[in-house]
């Protein structure tokens, strides 16, 4: 199976190549995202006149890092970006998801979409002119990220193959580590722990080969990983947001601290997502292990390189070789 270039929805249809492919085109617009503080950020004008829309859902949707990293992207590119503000369009004169799509689309030449319901971006995809991109759809999945997350992997290892990963936390509503067991699964030997509280387990439908369940008393966190010794901890916030009412979120805390670090190699990489909010105590910030401050950063290229890829600028990305 290969991708066939005209949405980004989900990660299913990826090959292992056409990953290594957005890797590698985010390599090559680096220099032009502005990430390196070191260096002077080079100019590129390639989408100049294109405009992308951000369709996000605002009430519970809140976003930092995937907003700012695709407007940061469009605009490095030199292009131009809009806001589409539901609330504001005619949504509330009861304009059906189906027509709002196709209008918007004409309006622009891309559209990202995170929306709390899964099938709003299939809604919004059918019915668009243009790329439309998926930027978080509910507790389902969230495949930028897994292009983001997977080609940090490279940055970080050279390869994916044969990388033990400990998945932790919440893997029932955390939509990145769904789409990243899909992504990782085109890989050779990645061998996946995912370990969680009781109630918080990966969902059977993400769960591929080479993947082992731990639900433990979170209590016990820093031993389990000391028994697996991970080459990545990939851990990830409570879904407060996505909890069934009268859940207590209080009851799945837990926290990987200055104590976790002691029982993991020198040579274990933290990601993580982000937002962090308790998980990860900020003693650790420092400690070289902790890396996903550098991992958001990767999202602008890797962004620019979705942008381009979906746009039809390839052979402009191959020249900058
Ligand atoms: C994640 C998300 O929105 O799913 N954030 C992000 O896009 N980097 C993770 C989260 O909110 O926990």
């Amino acid at each position: 199976m290969t991708w066939d270039k005209k949405h980004l929805i989900e990660i299913d249809p990826f090959s292992r190549e056409d990953i290594e492919n957005i890797f590698s085109f985010s390599k090559l617009l680096e220099p032009y995202s502005g990430i390196d503080k070191t260096k002077k950020r080079r100019q590129t004008n390639m989408c100049q006149g294109d405009l992308m829309v951000l369709w996000f859902e605002q009430q519970t949707e809140k976003s930092t890092r995937t907003f700012g990293s695709f407007e940061s992207a469009i605009s490095r590119l030199g292009g131009d970006k809009k806001d589409f503000d539901e609330l504001r369009s005619s949504i509330g004169k009861g304009e059906s998801i189906k027509d709002t799509s196709r209008i918007l689309s004409g309006q622009c030449d891309l559209i990202v979409d995170r929306h709390t319901d899964p099938q709003h971006v299939y809604t919004v995809s059918i019915n668009s002119m243009v790329p439309v991109i998926n930027a978080g759809n509910g507790s389902d999945q969230h495949p930028t990220q897994t292009l983001l997350d997977i080609s940090f992997m490279y940055v970080l290892f050279d390869t994916v193959d044969g990388l033990t990963i400990a998945m932790v936390g919440d893997l029932k509503y955390g939509r990145t580590v769904h789409s990243l067991m899909k992504g990782l699964e085109k890989f050779k030997d990645v061998n996946i722990v995912g370990i969680s509280p009781p109630g918080l387990e990966m969902p059977e439908k993400y769960i591929g080969k080479n993947y082992e369940g731990r639900t433990i008393d979170m209590k016990n966190l820093d031993k389990e990983l000391s028994d697996i010794g991970p080459k990545v901890v990939y851990a990830t916030r409570i879904q407060n947001e996505r909890l069934p009412e009268g859940e207590d979120p209080a009851k799945f805390i837990y926290k990987i601290n200055n104590a976790t670090l002691k029982h993991l190699p020198e040579n274990t990489r933290i990601m993580h997502p982000l937002p962090r909010i308790l998980e990860i105590d900020p003693e650790i910030d420092k400690d070289p292990r902790a890396v996903y401050f550098q991992q958001a950063d990767y999202g602008v290229p890797v962004r620019m390189a979705i942008i381009t890829t979906l746009l039809g600028y390839e052979d402009e990305v191959l020249k900058l070789r």
